[in-house]
């Protein structure tokens, strides 16, 4: 039997590297659409099971690579983060989140490929909210959604699309707060930091990655019966950035000198992560935050 063939988006960067090999080690072949200039370091090994497209921009382009990779299933985790933008930064988050978003739907529809696992994020919630984005990068993931109903509607194009909170893992390089974390245990620096209130869903990258298959899963044997469904990848155990940083110590053994309320909240700071996501059927996080940053603190 021949191997199914996924394509996959963002596979430079910290999800989409991991999900790449994740899928090669289950015996798909694996086709990434990257940009010209994209990072290579945090790519899989060579195989021939695995190959690289360097995608010029084009809307025609893309759909060349559809063809050429023909896949059962695509993996969309490109996108352009940003907390909180500039006016200069407009451009490149619709270019990211919204243009080459499209793009890959309209390639999709083109070449007949209907599967697709989205990627979106709990940011679309602020406050608990139908739809209130935090921030414009946040806006511009439920654009894309929006878009995507008329791909379903005329296109049969099928959408699970896993809405992240905090993911963490080896090898996290991004610059967000576990980072910051590990620079102060091991340097012994002070860090300024909030006063620490919110509330911190982290999801270890295997139970992310888990969540990715299993919602190709349900998309391709009929458990998600509607074209288009959303899934929250929940840790289920939020938990305040004060215990949080607690708990970091505790697993390094190293004391953290954090000034709580050194810093502002930012605006918009989300205190209470959604909590009134779908969850994605079958699957579930396994690893205990402490076993996590164990490995992310050893790492
Ligand atoms: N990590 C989280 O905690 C979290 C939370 C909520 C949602 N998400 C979502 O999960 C997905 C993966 O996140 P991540 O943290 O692994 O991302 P990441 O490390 O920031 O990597 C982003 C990826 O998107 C690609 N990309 C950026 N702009 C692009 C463009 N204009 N055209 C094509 N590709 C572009 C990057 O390629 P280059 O190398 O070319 O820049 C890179 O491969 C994203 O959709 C993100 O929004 C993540």
């Amino acid at each position: 039997m021949s191997a199914r063939r996924a394509l996959l988006t963002g596979a430079s960067g910290f999800i989409g590297a991991r999900l790449a090999q994740r899928l090669l080690d289950e015996g798909w072949e694996v086709h990434l659409v990257l940009r010209p200039d994209s990072a290579s370091a945090a790519l899989p090994a060579p195989t021939p099971r695995l190959h690289v497209h360097r995608h010029d921009g084009s809307t025609m382009g893309l759909v060349d690579i559809m063809r050429a990779a023909a896949p059962q299933a695509v993996f969309h985790l490109a996108s352009l983060f940003l907390a909180q933008h500039q006016p200069q930064d407009v451009e490149r988050l619709v270019q990211a989140n919204l243009l080459f978003s499209t793009q890959l739907a309209e390639a999709m529809a083109q070449c007949d490929v209907r599967l697709l696992v989205n990627t979106g994020t709990s940011w679309e919630h602020y406050e608990d909210a139908d739809y209130d984005p935090v921030c414009l990068y946040a806006a511009t993931k439920h654009a894309f959604s929006a878009l995507l109903h008329y791909y379903a509607a005329c296109h049969g194009l099928r959408v699970a699309t896993l809405k992240l909170f905090d993911t963490y893992g080896p090898g996290d390089t991004r610059p967000k707060v576990l980072n910051l974390l590990k620079r102060i245990a091991n340097e012994g620096s002070q860090l300024a930091m909030s006063p620490g209130g919110q509330l911190i869903d982290l999801v270890y990258i295997d139970d992310v990655l888990d969540a990715y298959v299993q919602a190709w899963q349900v998309l391709a044997d009929g458990t998600q019966a509607e074209p288009m469904a959303d899934y929250g990848v929940s840790s289920g155990a939020p938990l305040p950035l004060r215990d949080l940083a607690a708990l970091y110590a505790q697993v390094s053994g190293k004391p953290l000198a954090i000034d709580w309320g050194g810093r502002p909240y930012r605006p918009r700071e989300v205190m209470v992560p959604w909590t009134r996501y779908q969850p994605l059927p079958g699957w579930q996080p396994k690893v205990a935050l402490a076993d996590g940053l164990a490995r992310f603190h050893q790492a």
